[in-house]
């Protein structure tokens, strides 16, 4: 069983999400699919799809206007929320202090975050790669887990860029994060990989050890796109 999460960023809507949840219904498939959508389409009959948010706030209640927190996005049946997706480090300046404290409401509200961890261009490029990844791991989980989390190893300079890592890149990223969850007695923690996943590269970047499914943003939008990426493993 692979993990196959899809993130819709701001795109889509209601009705695009009740065609895809229709056309999900007849997919014979073991994966566990997850669709990570907008706040406003979270509460809408997701069939067997689990649905999650994509940021929570980091506080927990009050004068915050604008913020949706974990106990708000519990309660309308969602099961998941990313925190500390790329585009919120980037656009938010989200710290992994500040997706540590969101994972920690996410934990409390019993939704399960999929922490997001991975390195720019330029952290690439100055051989910092390993470094950012082991503290993104580090830095970003709360201490004393003892419920489901997932994290998500997306490498910055790909997303939505049409780009890859090659397969012994992921290997290694992959195998980092399994040594360092290890190192932290969260033993079988699922790790996701993120950017550019699509029909043609699924199955394979899902064979590669320690990958135990696949984030997928601009291919998980449309059901023609999504659903191969879905029945492209067992
Ligand atoms: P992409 O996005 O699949 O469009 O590259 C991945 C992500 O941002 O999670």
């Amino acid at each position: 069983m692979k993990f196959i999460a899809g993130n819709w960023k701001m795109n889509g809507t209601r009705t695009a999400l009740k065609e895809m949840v229709d056309a999900l219904q007849n997919v014979d498939t073991e994966n566990k699919v997850i669709l990570c959508v907008p706040y406003t389409m979270l509460g809408l009959n997701s069939g067997k799809v689990s649905l999650g948010a994509q940021d929570v706030s980091a506080h927990e209640k009050g004068a915050y206007t604008g913020e949706i927190s974990a106990a708000m996005i519990a309660e309308t049946g969602a099961k998941y929320v990313i925190v500390g997706h790329s585009e919120r480090r980037q656009y938010h300046e989200e710290t992994n202090d500040i997706v540590r404290q969101k994972a920690e409401l996410a934990l409390s509200a019993g939704l399960t975050p999929i922490i997001c961890v991975g390195e720019t261009m330029e952290e690439k490029q100055a051989g910092k790669t390993m470094a950012v990844i082991e503290s993104g791991v580090r830095e970003s989980i709360p201490s004393d887990v003892n419920q489901d989390i997932i994290v998500a190893y997306e490498p910055r300079w790909a997303i939505g860029a049409g780009l890859t890592p090659t397969e012994a890149e992921i290997a290694e990223a992959h195998k980092l994060i399994a040594d360092t969850l290890n190192n932290m007695g969260l033993y079988g923690t699922p790790v996701l990989y993120g950017a550019s996943v699509k029909a043609t590269n699924a199955a394979e970047i899902m064979s590669i050890p320690n990958v135990d499914g696949v984030l997928v943003g601009g291919a998980s939008l449309k059901p023609d796109d999504f659903i191969p990426i879905i029945t492209s493993v067992k």
